[in-house]
């Protein structure tokens, strides 16, 4: 018999980043189980409403492979300090006509300045995160198969960034019920517990 272990992490923090604009819809459903999971074993949690953050798409200005940071002056540089202090992020959306929900992707794309140049000038720099774990709801039954390669993309883009540890899970559901009572989530939380052991 598999007897888990309880493992206690005081001092480290996990940042979660609901991509959704439903305060209380599927994502946030989740994210509240992760969280409470997450602080259960020390973890310091904070939850960031991505759609709040207003934060404008990359300009792709090349200025932040220089510097490492962004010229941008709308709270960006604020979030990826709060990334690189962070011992693992939760990226989560719903899926839009088979994507993430644009702010999220617009998330993601301004974290360029933590990759590095392809001539090794400016190593990756992400700071003290380890673990990315992405959460993706979506009201197609079928979305686990479906929406598979957004997972993936996910994966190869915090490769190129140095960070191996990248898991996730795609949930069906339209609404909190439905999520909270799919077979598909107790697995998305076992691997996030898996990896804040690990
Ligand atoms: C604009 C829009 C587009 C959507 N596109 C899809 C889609 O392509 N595939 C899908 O399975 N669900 C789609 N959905 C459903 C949402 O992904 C689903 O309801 C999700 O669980 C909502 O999460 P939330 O409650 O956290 O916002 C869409 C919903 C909206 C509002």
């Amino acid at each position: 018999m598999y007897i888990r272990q309880e493992v206690m992490a005081p001092g480290m923090r996990m940042t979660v980043f609901n991509g959704s604009p439903r305060k209380n819809g599927s994502d946030a459903r989740i994210l509240e189980e992760a969280v409470r999971t997450a602080e259960g074993m020390g973890y310091e949690c904070e939850t960031i409403d991505v759609y709040s953050l207003g934060i404008g798409g990359c300009r792709a200005c090349m200025a932040c492979k220089k510097t490492g940071s962004c010229v941008q002056k709308d709270g960006m540089n604020e979030v990826l300090e709060k990334i690189r202090s962070s011992d693992i992020i939760v990226l989560a959306s719903p899926i839009y006509f088979g994507a993430e929900a644009g702010p999220m992707k617009i998330l993601m794309d301004r974290m360029y300045p933590m990759v590095g140049t392809h001539d090794g000038s400016q190593k990756p720099d992400v700071g003290s995160l380890k673990k990315v774990n992405v959460l993706l709801t979506c009201a197609d039954p079928k979305g686990a198969m479906t929406y598979g390669s957004i997972l993936s993309r996910y994966v190869s883009s915090f490769k190129i960034m140095g960070v191996t540890d990248t898991e996730g899970a795609i949930i069906p559901g339209a609404d909190p019920e439905t999520v909270m009572s799919s077979d598909y989530t107790p697995g998305y939380l076992d691997i996030l517990r898996y990896q804040l052991e690990g």
